[in-house]
């Protein structure tokens, strides 16, 4: 949540930062502000509550001094998001932004306050500026102050933070959040995510925990935050085009992304077929030795939707018995995993505290772990055992559409990879992965949208939506009904089909509708026959799917073409974010950045 940006540099740095942060939007989106030295040679800080629209205004006609400046969008976790919350955070000379929350923050203002620091906000990291600062009046020098000031600091964090004593300098320090570096000519960048500075270079470095960076027009250097020891910087290219982060033609984010899903598949599988795309090959996997006893995938929100499909499909060719468990319940439960067994974090971002949280346990429990993960270099690659890439590019839409797809293609993979090779059925569902991207193209290529329109229409019309699935269709079922919460706000809720009768079809009336993604052909009868109770009881159901091989089931209300292996799923989930989008554009929410949600969630 939230995401901060530092500039070192000789470019105008009110610009750079301003649209920094508007890469970073997707991040929180409640408040934020930008600092920068000012034609006296001052820091001047600007904060405005609300989107970042607002902060432009605020800015406009402003320019700063070329050197150091720094950046923060904010999504609120300690005090409201009102323009005395915003960063930067001021204490005399010190001025600094911050992501991530501080444990000890009561303790830490309180022992501030005992010693006459006056406090101007509720959050958390005002603290952390009263105590550079204390700091910094001791020891004269910011990168000694930084270090002094976050001793005895509890919780995490990702820091720029800059000094009106030393112009053009800027520091940057994490541990738990993320920051990376970017390196261009006479210029230098510590941000949330990479996109923030896409624009102006693909040289990035991941900043390890716990190390402190110094930024200036003139160089970079890297040293422990515990004792001050250098550390070396290397930084490499990312193969990350920065149109992939612009909209293009499209009008928001999350529509482009989902037209992306088949290139996401590509690149997922770029370099793991070999011998004529008759084997899967994961060479970040053969370190861990023998296959697993058991896999337990750990995930949250729609990233634990793919693990679903994903127990679905591994135990479909392989022995291995699978779980799936939310991250934040599991972490706080005894593991109780076979010996052997693989607990797999999935997570778009890498970085969602809970699936650390719950890596962490299993690896403290002596469990091999693996991350799988849309970021290179998220602290989710370091603190796995192995990790497995995808790479959908970089997703800004906050509700995730071809990350998701990107997924659902690692964990087929994975299922193909555990499977046995010379099966008839594995070797036609690897054929089947290979032509799923073209299919999915083609299929979004000619997709009719005044059906998904229309479909939208009813969707904004019911009082409730339920989506219903049994097998593959289950988490379809429940990712279609998170995705049109999420950016609809309208109540919709995903159960499995055979547990209607169990309590969900007395919610069933005239004016509620029921979409049914059909996309697990094995389930067919079974799910036709819970469609025609909710028929019998008034309800109206959307029907997603190709067409019955019974010819006594009527035609589904969004026609799909045969599916081919697991296909179907690229097929139906593009349909349900499509629908989701659509009715979403309608009501003429913010599609890309709804209420309340952020794309990574950095915080429990
Ligand atoms: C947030 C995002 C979701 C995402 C979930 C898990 O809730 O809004 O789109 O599925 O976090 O994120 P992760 O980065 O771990 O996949």
């Amino acid at each position: 949540m939230c995401g901060i940006i530092g500039y070192a540099g000789s470019r105008e740095p009110v610009g750079v930062v301003s649209e920094a942060l508007s890469r970073l939007e997707y991040r929180g989106y409640d408040s934020s502000g930008v600092a920068f030295f000012d034609k006296k040679g001052s820091i001047s800080v600007v904060r405005a509550s609300g989107k970042l629209s607002r902060l432009v205004e605020a800015l406009q006609g402003a320019t700063g001094l070329p050197g150091a400046a720094i950046g923060h969008i904010r999504w609120a976790t300690h005090g409201a998001p009102t323009e005395e919350n915003a960063h930067p955070h001021r204490s005399g000379p010190i001025v600094l932004v911050h992501n991530g929350i501080i444990e000890n923050e009561r303790a830490l203002r309180r022992e501030l306050i005992g010693e006459g620091c006056v406090f101007s906000s509720e959050t958390d990291t005002e603290v952390l500026a009263h105590r550079i600062h204390r700091a910094y009046r001791e020891e004269g020098d910011l990168q000694a102050a930084v270090r002094k000031g976050l001793s005895g600091v509890e919780g995490s964090y990702a820091l720029a933070v800059m000094c009106e004593e030393s112009p053009g300098q800027l520091v940057a320090v994490r541990k738990g959040a993320p920051l990376i570096l970017g390196e261009a000519e006479g210029e230098f960048f510590a941000a949330s995510d990479i996109p923030a500075f896409l624009k102006w270079t693909r040289r990035v470095m991941p900043l390890p925990p716990e190390v402190l960076a110094i930024l200036s027009p003139e160089g970079l250097s890297l040293c422990r935050l515990e004792d001050g020891q250098p550390v070396p910087a290397v930084f490499e290219e990312v193969p990350w085009d920065p149109v992939q982060a612009e909209k293009g033609h499209y009008r928001h984010f999350m529509e482009k992304e989902i037209f992306e899903g088949p290139r996401a598949i590509i690149d997922t599988l770029e370099g793991r077929l070999a011998e004529e795309n008759s084997r899967v090959i994961l060479p970040e996997l053969l370190r861990l030795g023998p296959n697993p006893t058991e896999i337990v995938f750990v995930a949250c929100g729609t990233s634990y939707h793919a693990g679903l499909l994903g127990r679905l499909m591994i135990e479909s060719f392989s022995p291995i018995s699978v779980r799936v468990e939310i991250a934040s319940e599991f972490r706080y439960r005894p593991l109780r995993a076979r010996k052997g067994a693989w607990v797999i974090g999935i997570s778009q971002s890498g970085e969602t505290a809970d699936t650390l949280g719950a890596l962490e346990l299993a690896r403290k429990e002596g469990y091999l772990t693996v991350g799988i993960t849309n970021v290179g270099g998220s602290s989710i690659t370091r603190e796995t055992d192995a990790t497995l890439l995808t790479r959908a590019g970089p997703e800004i839409g906050v509700a995730s559409t071809k990350a998701f797809i990107a997924q659902v293609t690692l964990v087929w993979l994975l299922a193909l990879y555990f499977g046995r090779r010379e099966s008839p059925e594995v070797r036609e569902s690897l054929a089947a992965l290979v032509r799923s991207p073209a299919r999915l193209e083609g299929f979004l290529g000619s997709v009719d949208s005044s059906a998904i329109e229309r479909m939208a229409r009813q969707v904004l019309d019911s009082r409730f939506v339920i989506f219903i699935g049994r097998g593959m269709d289950y988490p379809l079922a429940i990712e279609g009904a998170l995705k049109l919460k999420e950016i609809t706000y309208r109540p919709a809720d995903g159960y499995p089909g055979g547990e209607l009768k169990h309590g969900p079809i007395a919610l069933v009336e005239r004016g509620v509708l029921v979409v049914a993604p059909l996309a697990d052909s094995s389930l067919r009868p079974k799910e036709m026959s819970n469609i025609r109770e909710i028929e019998a009881r008034g309800g109206t159901v959307l029907t997603i799917g190709p067409a019955s091989p019974d010819p006594s089931d009527p035609s589904p209300s969004f026609p799909l073409p045969a599916c081919q292996g697991w296909d179907g799923v690229f097929l139906a989930s593009a349909v349900l974010q499509l629908l989701a989008y659509r009715a979403a554009s309608l009501t003429g929410n913010d599609v890309d950045q709804p209420r309340n949600l952020a794309k990574s969630v950095t915080v429990e």
